[in-house]
């Protein structure tokens, strides 16, 4: 049941947006109040009077119109909501929303809101696939925007593939999900401090050349944004990543291992490290200065050094030492028994295993799949997105440390 629980409803530009309407009212049956944002599009699909009948509550669609923002301001609007739910979400406003624009009252609300958010795309087939799109969708993610669908069919303007906007049993499936997954752990992990590697390292071999990996640094950044989100103050310490520093807390751009372990020294104390860094094992010797030529010899001749382990030095930080050390262990096989090794001698808590063979896209992709390994045993969790992955991360952590 939803029973008091308040969802905003952004319905914007989309044949989908007769669903919304279906939707509306399997959210009423279950006990849920909904209020509705009909953006100027998707007035063009459906109407105000079908959304307010349904909801029992006025339809908000202008930014300023005055009587609104009298009687709800923007801000308000998404303050007393508990989740937010555009569906359908077009390309458009799934575009504004990466961008941060607020160009009417739907963007601004979701710009303004401190609450999670779930969206339901729904668009032909092209511009579903159309790689803006997918990006747009990745950084969403990676902020902790949550999605249901779209799923495969026939689609109105006579094309096939993906892009139908979720059906609405789905959705509210989706949005009792969103709502259980949070229910009782925003907040819950005020009071620690948390600090969290991310991405590679690269480290320089000359002034043009550096030794690097594939890591994106989605899975760690998605565990700092989690641990921010639920409380926790945190510090992400980043190597080089196309992605934006999440919100609500402070990010620390390093390009290698040595900075990086400088900069997690400095932010000791704290109660939790989560260690989800790609750290490159290995530096060159000595960075040249000038590029270095390929005829005389002086690449091959390249010389190697180890570069430190922050994982091992902050499990053996003596007074130092955060209460929970979790480490990743990224294997190409063996997942369980090389993580099982790793958790041993890098003297850490927890490992989170994950495969990273050719195929698996655990590198760059935007899920994963974890073998949380603990002095109790393994815990084998299903594959689930990197951001599922921080959330069920989140809750082990509040309930180990008791918060
Ligand atoms: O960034 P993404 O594209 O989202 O991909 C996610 C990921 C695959 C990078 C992530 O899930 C992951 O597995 N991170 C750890 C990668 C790694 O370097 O694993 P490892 O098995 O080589 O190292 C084991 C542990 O020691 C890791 O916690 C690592 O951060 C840490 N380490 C390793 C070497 C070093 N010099 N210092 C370290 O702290």
């Amino acid at each position: 049941m939803l029973t008091g629980k308040r969802v905003l409803l952004i319905v914007s530009g989309g044949i989908a947006a007769y669903k919304s309407l279906e939707l509306i009212r399997r959210l009423k049956e279950k006990g849920a109040a909904v209020r509705c944002i009909l953006t100027k599009a998707g007035a063009q699909f459906v109407t105000p009077l079908s959304l307010s009948a349904l909801s029992g509550e006025k339809v908000y669609g202008e930014l300023f119109d005055l009587t609104d923002e009298a009687e709800m301001g923007h801000i308000q609007l998404s303050r007393d909501a508990d989740l937010l739910v555009v569906a359908p979400a077009s390309a458009d406003i799934l575009a504004k929303m990466t961008q941060g624009r607020a160009d009417d009252l739907a963007s601004t609300a979701l710009l303004a809101t401190d609450k999670p958010v779930l969206v339901a795309p729904a668009m032909n087939v092209r511009m579903w696939e159309h790689a803006a799109t997918q990006a747009n969708l990745a950084t969403l993610k990676a902020r902790g925007v949550a999605t249901v669908g779209p799923n495969e069919g026939d689609m109105a303007c006579g094309e096939y593939g993906f892009g139908r906007m979720a059906e609405p049993a789905e959705i509210l499936a989706a949005i009792e999900a969103a709502l259980n997954a949070r229910k009782g752990l925003l907040g819950a992990l005020s009071g620690l401090r948390a600090l969290v590697t991310s991405g590679p390292t690269h480290e320089p071999i000359d002034p043009v050349r550096y030794i690097a990996n594939r890591s994106s640094g989605k899975q760690g950044h998605a565990i700092a944004a989690a641990l921010a989100r639920h409380g926790a103050e945190t510090t992400l310490v980043s190597g080089p990543s196309q992605l934006p520093d999440p919100p609500g807390l402070k990010t620390v751009h390093v390009e290698t291992a040595q900075e990086m372990l400088a900069a997690c020294r400095a932010a000791l104390p704290v109660e939790v490290a989560v260690c989800a860094a790609a750290v490159a094992d290995w530096r060159a010797a000595n960075a040249a200065q000038q590029k270095l030529k390929k005829d005389n010899g002086s690449l091959a001749a390249l010389q190697l050094t180890q570069n430190p382990d922050i994982l091992a030095e902050l499990s053996a930080a003596g007074a130092q030492r955060p209460s929970l050390v979790i480490g990743f262990a990224a294997e190409t096989e063996k997942v369980v028994e090389q993580g099982r090794a790793k958790l041993a001698r890098k003297g850490c808590d927890w490992i989170l295993a994950n495969d990273v063979a050719p195929g698996s896209a655990t590198f760059g992709g935007d899920d994963n799949r974890i073998h949380l390994i603990t002095a109790e045993g393994v815990d084998d969790w299903p594959q689930m997105t990197k951001v599922e992955v921080a959330e069920r991360l989140c809750r082990q952590i509040a309930t180990t440390l008791g918060h």
